[in-house]
C-alpha cells in the first residue's frame, strides 16, 4: 500500500510538471471523491492496527504534497499570465498625448469683461435688460416720442407694433431707474441691433455698453473724470479725452466723446485717420424728462449716462479694421487675441 501512495504521489507530481497541465482535472484524478488517492483510503481497513496509522500518515504526507504542488503551479501559471497580459498591453507613458484644441474668449467678449472689470474697480454693478424690448423702454421713456427723426438713425426690427429689438442698451437705464432709488451706479452690456447692412463698420447685430449714474450733485464733471479713468485703463495711462457737443434725445448736454490715439498719441496715424483722436463713445447728463418718466425728482438728483459700442472698442485696441472678421467665427483670425 505504500508503494501506491508513493507511486501515486510520483505520477502526480509529474503530470503536473507538464507545461499546460491541467490542475482541475488533475486535482479531481488524484484527490477527488473518486480520485486514485481515496480509493487507497478508502481500503484501509483492510490493514491492521500497526499499519493503519503507518500508512494513514504516508496517505496525508501525499496529499499534501499533491495539494502544495498543485497551489504552487497554479500561482506560476497566474503569475506567467500577469506577465504575458503586461508584456502584451506594455504602454509607453513617454509617448506625446494627442493634443486635444481648446477654445477660448472671444475677443469681444474678452474686451466686454475688461470693460466690465474697469467699471466693477469703480463700484459699479453690471445690469441686465431684455433684448426684445417695449417701444416705451427702448424710446417713449427715452424722451423719444413717435415720429421724433431719432427713430431713423435707429430703425430696428419690429416684432409687433410696440415690441421691438432694442437697438440701444440705454432702456436698461429707465428699467433700473424704475426700480431702483439712487444713489444708482451701473452698467449695461449687452446685444442690440439695428436694420443695418452688414459692412465693414456696421451689423444689424452688435454689442454695447451703457453706463448711469444717478445721485444728488452728479455733475458733468463726474463724467469726464469717470470717463478719462476708463480711457486710461482702457487703452494706456497716456490717454486724453475730449469731449465735443452733439444731441442725443435722453441726455442734455449731450456730447461725443474722443480719446486721443493710442498707437500715435495724438500725431496723426494711420488709425485715427490723421486726426489725432477717436470718437469711442456718447454721453451726457441724463435728461429731466427721464428722470421725471422713472419717478426721479430732477430738482432732487441728476446723473450722467453714457453708452459705446463694444465692437467699436475691441477693432481698435486690436487694430482690426473689418467688423465681419470678428462675426465670421474663423478660428485661424479669432485664436490671435
Ligand atoms: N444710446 C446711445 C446710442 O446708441 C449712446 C448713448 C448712451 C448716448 C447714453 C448718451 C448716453 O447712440
Amino acid at each position: 500500500m505504500k508503494d501506491t501512495l508513493l507511486k501515486i504521489r510520483d505520477e502526480a507530481l509529474t503530470a503536473l510538471g507538464v507545461s499546460d497541465a491541467d490542475l482541475e482535472a488533475l486535482r479531481i484524478k488524484y484527490l477527488g471523491k473518486k480520485g486514485e488517492l481515496t480509493a487507497v483510503l478508502r481500503g484501509m481497513g483492510k490493514l491492521s492496527a500497526e499499519e493503519r496509522p503507518v500508512v494513514g500518515q504516508l496517505a496525508n504526507e501525499v496529499r499534501e504534497t499533491i495539494e502544495k504542488e498543485i497551489a504552487r503551479r497554479s500561482e506560476a501559471l497566474k503569475n506567467a499570465a500577469l506577465e504575458a497580459r503586461l508584456q502584451a498591453e506594455r504602454a509607453d507613458v513617454t509617448v506625446p498625448g494627442t493634443a486635444v484644441p481648446v477654445g477660448h474668449v472671444h475677443p469681444i467678449a474678452k474686451v466686454q469683461r475688461e470693460m466690465e472689470d474697469i467699471f466693477i474697480g469703480m463700484g459699479y454693478d453690471i445690469v441686465e435688460g431684455p433684448e426684445v424690448e417695449y417701444d416705451y423702454y427702448n424710446f417713449q421713456a427715452l424722451n423719444i416720442p413717435p415720429e421724433h427723426p431719432a427713430r431713423d438713425t435707429q430703425d430696428t426690427f419690429y416684432i409687433t407694433e410696440n415690441i421691438l429689438l432694442r437697438s440701444q442698451t440705454s432702456p436698461v437705464q429707465v428699467r433700473t431707474m424704475e426700480k431702483r432709488r439712487p444713489p444708482i451706479r451701473i452698467i449695461s452690456p449687452g446685444r442690440v441691433y439695428r436694420s443695418d447692412a452688414v459692412d465693414a463698420s456696421h451689423s444689424p447685430l452688435f454689442h454695447q455698453m451703457e453706463g448711469l449714474v444717478v445721485d444728488k450733485g452728479v455733475t458733468m464733471g463726474n463724467l469726464k473724470g469717470t470717463l478719462e479713468m476708463f480711457a486710461r485703463r482702457m487703452f494706456g495711462e497716456n490717454t486724453r479725452v475730449r469731449f465735443r457737443p452733439h444731441h442725443f434725445p435722453f441726455t442734455e448736454p449731450s456730447a461725443e466723446v474722443d480719446v486721443s490715439c493710442f498707437v500715435c498719441g495724438g500725431k496723426g496715424c494711420r488709425l485715427c485717420k490723421g486726426e489725432g483722436w477717436i470718437e469711442i463713445l456718447g454721453a451726457g447728463m441724463v435728461h429731466p424728462n427721464v428722470l421725471r418718466n422713472c419717478d426721479i425728482d430732477p430738482d432732487e438728483y441728476s446723473g450722467f449716462a453714457f453708452g459705446m459700442g463694444i465692437e467699436r472698442v475691441a477693432l481698435l485696441k486690436y487694430h482690426v479694421d473689418d467688423m465681419r472678421l470678428l462675426y465670421e467665427n474663423d478660428v485661424r483670425f479669432l485664436g490671435q487675441f
